[in-house]
C-alpha cells in the first residue's frame, strides 16, 4: 500500500515538473531571428545601413561585427569600433540597423549580427562596395600618339573599378575602325586596340569607354596622327586661257604634319599681291591651294609649280599655263552635250561652239569631229581646261576614266 501512494505521489510530481518546465519555455521564449540580413549593395563614398530584425529580444543584446575586419563594430546602443563612420539605430529593440557612413573599399565583406543568447545566435549579411570606374592614365596611351603611315599601333586603356570594367573603343567622328583589311568595326571590345599598316584616313581621336554598370561611365580620348611626306595631285595639268584674262589654276595635296605650300614660278615664289591670288583651303591632312593670274600677259605663259614641304619630306606638281587665242565668233553653231545643254537652258543663253585651234602638247592631242566638238584620247588623267573672255568650261576628269576619251566643247 504505501510502495503504491509512493509511486502514485512520484507520477504526480513528475508531471508537475515538466508542466512548468514546458510553461516556462512557453512564457520565456528566447530571442529569435524574424528574418535573414539582405546583401546590400553600395557606391563607394555613399552610406548603408544592414538591418537585423530580432522578435522576442528581452534583455538580450544585439551586437554587429565585421567579420573581414574581426572586429566589433556596436554592442547594444554602443559603438566599439573606434571607427566614426559606424553608428547604430534601433526601432523597439526589434530592427537593429547598422549605420555606415561614406562606405569605403574595406568596409565590403560579410557582417555578424549576434544575440548573446547562451549558447548565443548569430547570422550574417554581405556588403558588396561596388566602384565607378576610373581610367588610369599612367597605364594607358597618352592623349595624343603619332605614328608614321603604314605602320602598326596599339592603343591602351586600363580602368578600374568594381565590377572589374569592360573597355570599348570607336571614333569620335563615327567612322568605322580598320580592324584589317577586311573587317570595319564600329565598337571594338577590349583593353587594347591594334591598328596595323595604318592609314591617313584612320587619323582622328579615339575614345575608349570603360563601364562596369556603375555609373557614371568614364571616357578617354586619344588623338591618333598618322604622319606622311607630302602628297600633291594636280586636277589639270594643262591650262590655256587668252590673254587679257584671268585664269586660276589648282594643286590638291595632302600631308601630316601640315605642310607648308606655296607657287613658284620662274624660280620666284609668289606672294599675294595684285597680279596674284592665292587661296589655300584646309580640310584635316587635305589641303586645297589655288592661285589666280590676273590679267594675262605673254609673259605669264609657262610652267608653275605647287610646291608642299612637311618634316617628313617634299613634293611639287607642275601645270603649264599656255596661251590660246581669243576667239573668233563661231563659224558654225551646234547644239551642246547635255551637261552644257542644261546650263544653257537655265541661263536662257545660247549655246555656241566654235571649233578652235587647240595648241600642240606633249601629252594632249587633239582633232576636231564632225560634231565640232574636240576628242582627245585620254592621257595620264589630264583634265583639260579653255578659257575664254566671260565664261570657261570645264571638263570632269571622271569623263576620262569613263569613257576614255574627252569630248573638249568650248563655247564663248
Ligand atoms: C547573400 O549572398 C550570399 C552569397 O553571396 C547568399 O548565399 C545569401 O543567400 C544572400 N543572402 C540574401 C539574403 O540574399
Ligand atoms: C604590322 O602588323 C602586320 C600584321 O600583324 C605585320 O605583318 C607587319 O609586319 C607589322 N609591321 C610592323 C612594321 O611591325
Ligand atoms: C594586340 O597586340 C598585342 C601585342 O602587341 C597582342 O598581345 C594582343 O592580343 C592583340 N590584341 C588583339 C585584340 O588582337
Ligand atoms: C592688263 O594689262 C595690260 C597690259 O599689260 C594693261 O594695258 C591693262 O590696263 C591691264 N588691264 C587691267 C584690267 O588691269
Amino acid at each position: 500500500m504505501i510502495s503504491d501512494q509512493r509511486s502514485s505521489c512520484r507520477i504526480v510530481v513528475t508531471s508537475l515538473l515538466l508542466f512548468f518546465i514546458i510553461m516556462s519555455h512557453a512564457l520565456t521564449e528566447g530571442p529569435r531571428f524574424a528574418e535573414p540580413i539582405p546583401n546590400v549593395t553600395v557606391a563607394l563614398g555613399r552610406d548603408a545601413s544592414l538591418p537585423c530584425v530580432v522578435d522576442n529580444l528581452g534583455n538580450y543584446k544585439v551586437a554587429w561585427i565585421h567579420i573581414d575586419r574581426q572586429m566589433i563594430l556596436t554592442i547594444h546602443r554602443h559603438v566599439i569600433a573606434r571607427v566614426s563612420r559606424f553608428s547604430v539605430s534601433h526601432d523597439n529593440h526589434k530592427t537593429w540597423l547598422l549605420n555606415v557612413n561614406q562606405v569605403q573599399q574595406e568596409d565590403r565583406g560579410y557582417y555578424m549580427c549576434q544575440v548573446n543568447t547562451n549558447p548565443m545566435i548569430s547570422q550574417v549579411g554581405y556588403l558588396q562596395v561596388v566602384v565607378p570606374p576610373n581610367i588610369v592614365d599612367s597605364e594607358s596611351t597618352p592623349s595624343s600618339v603619332a605614328v608614321r603611315e603604314n605602320q602598326n599601333v596599339t592603343l591602351t586603356c586600363k580602368a578600374e573599378g568594381l565590377p572589374t570594367p569592360k573597355l570599348s573603343w570607336r571614333r569620335e567622328d563615327g567612322q568605322p575602325i580598320v580592324i584589317d583589311k577586311k573587317t570595319k568595326v564600329m565598337i571594338q571590345e577590349g583593353e587594347q586596340l591594334n591598328l596595323t599598316r595604318i592609314t591617313r584616313s584612320e587619323m582622328g581621336a579615339y575614345l575608349c569607354i570603360a563601364s562596369n554598370s556603375v555609373p557614371p561611365s568614364v571616357s578617354k580620348r586619344i588623338i591618333l596622327d598618322v604622319e606622311f611626306s607630302p602628297m600633291i595631285w594636280v586636277p589639270n595639268q594643262l591650262v590655256g586661257a587668252p590673254s587679257g584674262t584671268d585664269v586660276t589654276i589648282e594643286c590638291n595635296t595632302e600631308a601630316y604634319p601640315k605642310a607648308i605650300s606655296y607657287w613658284v614660278y620662274e624660280g620666284i615664289m609668289l606672294l599675294p599681291t595684285k597680279k596674284y591670288l592665292t587661296d589655300i583651303q584646309e580640310n584635316s591632312y587635305r589641303t586645297y591651294m589655288r592661285l589666280t593670274v590676273r590679267n594675262l600677259t605673254s609673259k605669264d605663259f609657262g610652267s608653275y609649280r605647287c610646291i608642299s614641304k612637311n618634316s617628313l619630306g617634299e613634293t611639287e606638281g607642275s601645270i603649264r599655263l599656255y596661251e590660246i587665242p581669243l576667239p573668233s565668233l563661231a563659224p558654225r553653231t551646234t547644239e551642246m552635250g547635255s551637261h552644257a545643254g542644261k546650263n544653257a537652258l537655265k541661263s536662257g543663253v545660247v549655246q555656241r561652239t566654235t571649233t578652235t585651234e587647240i595648241p600642240e602638247v606633249k601629252t594632249t592631242t587633239a582633232y576636231a569631229t564632225t560634231m565640232s566638238n574636240y576628242v582627245i584620247p585620254a592621257s595620264a588623267g589630264h583634265r583639260i581646261e579653255a578659257y575664254w573672255p566671260g565664261t570657261f568650261l570645264l571638263l570632269a576628269a571622271s569623263f576620262l576614266f569613263h569613257s576614255g576619251q574627252t569630248v573638249l566643247s568650248i563655247h564663248s
